[in-house]
């Protein structure tokens, strides 16, 4: 079991689009164990995307997530990581594939609606950031015939 790292990035909030997102996970069989709605700050922004920085995107960026609520959330699963960075879709929703949040809900390269931890380096680190404390629900859900 796996838990991973998401964010609903500030298009997807202001567009009204968290219940569909939310939902594609949970229909996945994925369990959201922890969830929380905030403003996050520029220094926030800037550790959590610290591998980016110096890259020519990296200031839009930040402007971009820090310009109003998001919603951070760790979820968990089989392969939570895999699985969730395959729900999201490609980076630049135009190319992104039809069946994955980016390729039905997005068309901007850079206002791609979510953020999904792409290794389990990077999770473990994200998790540790985003949700300090990390008291989830371990539950391994392996177990759950119904899902797996
Ligand atoms: S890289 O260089 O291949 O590692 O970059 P990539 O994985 O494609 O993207 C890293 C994060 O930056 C976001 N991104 C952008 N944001 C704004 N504008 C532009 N042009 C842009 N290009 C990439 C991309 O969505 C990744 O953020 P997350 O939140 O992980 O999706």
């Amino acid at each position: 079991m796996e838990t991973t790292l998401i964010i609903l990035k500030p298009d997807a909030v202001q567009r009204g689009l968290c219940g569909d997102i939310l939902h594609r996970f949970e229909r996945k069989g994925l369990t959201i164990v922890a969830m929380n709605m905030m403003l996050i700050s520029k220094e926030q922004a800037e550790k959590h995307y610290e591998e980016h920085k110096g890259k020519p995107f990296f200031d839009g960026l930040i402007r971009f997530v820090t310009s109003s609520p998001v919603i951070v959330l760790a979820v968990r699963g089989q392969n939570a990581i895999m699985v969730c960075r395959k729900l999201i879709g490609a980076t630049n929703s135009q190319m992104a594939e039809p069946g994955t949040i980016r390729g039905d809900l997005g068309m901007s390269g850079s206002n791609n609606l979510v953020h999904g931890s792409d290794s389990p380096e990077s999770a473990e680190r994200e998790l540790n950031l985003w949700f300090p404390d990390g008291n989830f629900d371990t539950t391994d859900r392996t177990k759950d015939e119904w899902v797996y």
